[in-house]
């Protein structure tokens, strides 16, 4: 049975204004590139450069942090210098003497003799006929030489150009130029007759057609479809880039501003460099150019807990919060005062309005982190109390002050069509939830439309509790298809073009149909059992099969389990510990390590007993802790798994019995749109049955109503640059009334707008 019981009459809480936004990363070269519109790579010549504290392995092409952490590292040995080459003559070198600047590290001493350097930009320049584009340059030479730039084909077809003589210390070169002809995958130019040197020490070149037409402004065709999500905030700048893995490489505000070319360039743990031209300032004006709230996540002390963290020394930790409170002096002290007057220096005069939200750190947790949450938070509160702050975990569970507590899910479209109930007992008296990051990442490749069946299920659970779960961003946002740190990606580009992938449509229709308020509902479906299996694991003990019934388990599994469990896919685990203070028995473990990892994991420890389901990042608490005892002699445990059940004893007492909570079919949000005076039902059916949805309703309704569905005949139905539409919602006209049957297609996402009359 199928059906949904709405009462409009029944308001359960208001429609949160804020619930979807975006959240913004330099991650798969998201910004210079990407969202940032500069069309060079390696505009300052720093790709290459080892991060400060760290030490190159060039063996194994890796770095390694002063904690340990290994990430790759491209040193750019085969290149002589990254994204330009020299031909027909020319010769290059980079030099660290006699800079741009003291944050530039290198410049490029070029001697033409008749050739030229190219830039190849990020896997091509992207030249389009009747396009203008702004070229600027620092060089100097002490002797005078005439320098062509241009736009021209990897052959030499030449499609503008313009003419600089360059003479003196360093100067700023700049022009103007418009293409004649489209080629996606043209070179930047630079070439001279003169057997002069010449030293570069800042290229860069943008489109003029930005959004908004901003200097240094970002790539409007991924704006646009950024805008048309109706985002109410952006997060930025990270995520993990924030914390980095060292010292060095956590994001510091000041390193973000001010003319590009002083900036300092930050190795991001994506393991690429950012010139740090998308910084502070560009944040804060694309979020008022965008009319949308700004959130601020900083460093509040510490590395990523997951890379060797680093903790940082008191010194270091009031560093931070200097940067910190610098930065919102920054957008928001009038001119007159150090920081007003530095942002006006930077073309903005007017404090910045939009910024709402300061996130201390970034999945930061334990105590090493309340420490420093502490820290900040009291001052910060007192400082800036007009600000919503939030937790990266719960602090108030520590009894420290907390706002909003930004939780992450990364994990299989299942394990979030199962949790569609996560926040329904949520403390209404306690803090509130960001669901800050999170995605249907497992088994979902590139981006299918199973992951956004999981995610949209997951959000009618949000939707239903919004007066708790106020705000959401589903992560992360973009990835330049030729340089790919993570997947997937809510939104792909290459150097011209872009599409989305389902999860983009899902949240297009969640986000445009928002109403009012959330009204009673009533909802009857149908089920899936949720089938588990792999195998038992102990740490340093041979893996166990959990899918072969062994001998014997039939007669232990009715006398444990009273028939209970499932007859099939019975498997059982049976061992002896002794004297051990942690029992630690991993269960339906299917081998996959890391962001894919699926398990069950029991633990037995200082007295008490829990299971925990770990699903790609995400950990799911399946038994919350019960007491037990572990003793100092022999211990014999004991596990018996079906497929969507299991049962968990020590020394002869059972302390778990679970059966999994089923996958329903249907999940529903209703709200009510007063204005229009309309009923919004928002319907997935995560399963792959079609049924009749019987609706009914307490008020009178036009004979027909507005449908969106997004669905596809496979769960792995994806987008891509070959045909970026073929997963996207469609709409139709459907009969309605006060009581009346709609047919719902398997794997579908839908939005029914129905009209009411009374
Ligand atoms: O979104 C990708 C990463 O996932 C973010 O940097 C981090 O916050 C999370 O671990």
């Amino acid at each position: 049975m199928y059906a949904v019981n709405i009462r409009t009459r029944e308001k359960k809480t208001d429609v949160s204004p804020e619930l979807y936004g975006l959240f913004f990363e330099d991650i798969n070269r998201a910004g210079d590139g990407g969202l940032y519109a500069e069309m060079l790579r390696n505009r300052a010549f720093d790709d290459g450069i080892v991060p400060e504290g760290c030490i190159y392995d060039s063996e194994n092409k890796l770095i390694i942090s002063p904690t340990g952490w290994r990430s790759s590292f491209d040193c750019c040995e085969n290149e002589a210098v990254a994204g330009w080459s020299a031909s027909d003559g020319a010769s290059m070198s980079l030099t660290r003497q006699d800079t741009l600047n003291e944050n530039r590290q290198r410049a490029l001493c070029v001697c033409f003799n008749g050739g030229k350097i190219s830039n190849e930009g990020f896997n091509g320049v992207p030249a389009e006929k009747g396009k203008s584009y702004r070229f600027y340059m620092f060089a100097k030479s002490e002797a005078y030489v005439t320098v062509l730039v241009k736009l021209e084909s990897k052959d030499g077809e030449k499609y503008a150009e313009h003419k600089f003589d360059i003479n003196g210390a360093y100067r700023k070169y700049e022009c103007e130029f418009t293409s004649e002809a489209t080629d996606f995958d043209a070179r930047l130019v630079l070439s001279s007759e003169s057997g002069e040197n010449v030293t570069l020490g800042f290229v860069s070149l943008f489109p003029k057609d930005t959004f908004m037409e901003r200097e240094n402004g970002l790539r409007n065709d991924l704006v646009q479809k950024l805008l048309a999500l109706n985002p109410s905030f952006l997060r930025f700048p990270g995520g993990c880039i924030v914390e980095g893995f060292s010292k060095q490489t956590a994001f510091r505000f000041k390193d973000t501003i001010g003319p590009v070319w002083e900036r300092k360039p930050h190795w991001l743990l994506w393991s690429y460099m950012t010139t740090n031209g998308l910084g502070f300032h560009e944040y804060l004006q694309f979020c008022e150019d965008a009319g949308i709230d700004a959130m601020y996540v900083f460093n509040c002390g510490m590395t990523c807990q997951g890379r060797c963290p680093d903790y940082f020394d008191e010194q270091l930790v009031n560093e931070f919060f200097e940067d910190t409170v610098d930065a919102i002096l920054y957008a928001t002290a009038p001119t007159g005062t150090a920081w007003g007057d530095r942002r006006a220096a930077n073309g903005h005069s007017e404090p910045f309005t939009v910024l709402k939200y300061l996130e201390i750190g970034n999945e930061n947790w334990g105590d090493e982190y309340n420490k420093r949450y502490e820290f900040f938070y009291e001052r910060l509160k007192k400082l800036f109390p007009q600000f919503v702050y939030i937790s990266t975990d719960h602090t108030e569970q520590a009894g420290l002050k907390t706002e909003f507590v930004d939780e992450h899910f990364y994990a299989d479209p299942v394990f979030f069509a199962a949790n569609t109930k996560l926040y329904d007992s949520l403390d209404r008296e306690g803090a509130c939830i960001y669901c800050g990051e999170y995605a249907s990442t497992i088994g979902c490749g590139e981006g299918t439309l199973y992951g956004a069946l999981g995610e949209a299920a997951f959000l009618t659970g949000i939707e239903r509790n919004q007066d708790k779960v106020k705000m959401t961003s589903y992560a992360p946002l973009l990835k330049n298809v030729g340089y790919v740190s993570w997947e997937p990606d809510m939104i792909v580009f290459n150097n011209h073009e872009s599409y989305a992938i389902p999860s983009y449509y899902m949240l297009k229709m969640f986000a445009e149909n928002r109403g009012d308020y959330v009204c009673g509902h009533s909802v009857a479906t149908e089920s899936d059992r949720r089938i588990e299996k792999g195998v038992f694991r102990v740490d340093g003990r041979k893996p166990v099969e959990s899918r072969v019934i062994p001998k014997g388990c039939e007669t232990d599994r009715d006398s444990l389990a009273d028939g209970s469990l499932k007859k099939t896919g019975v498997g059982r685990f049976s061992a002896v510990f002794y004297g051990s203070d942690t029992i630690k028995i991993r269960f339906w473990d299917k081998g996959t390590e890391g962001e894919n990892q699926d398990h069950y994991d029991w633990t037995a420890e200082n007295g008490k007993s829990s299971v925990v389901h770990y699903n790609g990042w995400s950990k799911e608490i399946i038994c919350a802790e019960t007491l037990c005892e572990v003793s100092n002699g022999r211990n014999n445990v004991e596990i018996i798994t079906a497929e969507d059940s299991f049962i968990i004893c020590l020394n002869g007492k059972e302390l778990h019995r679970h059966v999994l909570e089923p996958i329903p079919h249907m999940t529903v949000v209703c709200t009510v749109d007063m204005q229009k005076n309309e009923i919004i039902t928002k319907l997935v059916n995560f399963s792959e049955t079609e049924f009749k949805a019987e609706i009914s309703c307490d008020r009178k309704m036009y004979d027909s109503a507005e449908m969106i569905t997004l669905t596809a005949d496979d769960y792995n139905a994806c987008n891509g640059f070959d045909a970026p539409k073929a997963v996207t919602p469609y709409m139709e006209s459907i009969s309605a009334s006060s009581h009346y049957y709609v047919k719902i297609k398997p794997r579908s996402i839908n939005v029914i707008r129905h009209k009411i009359t009374d």
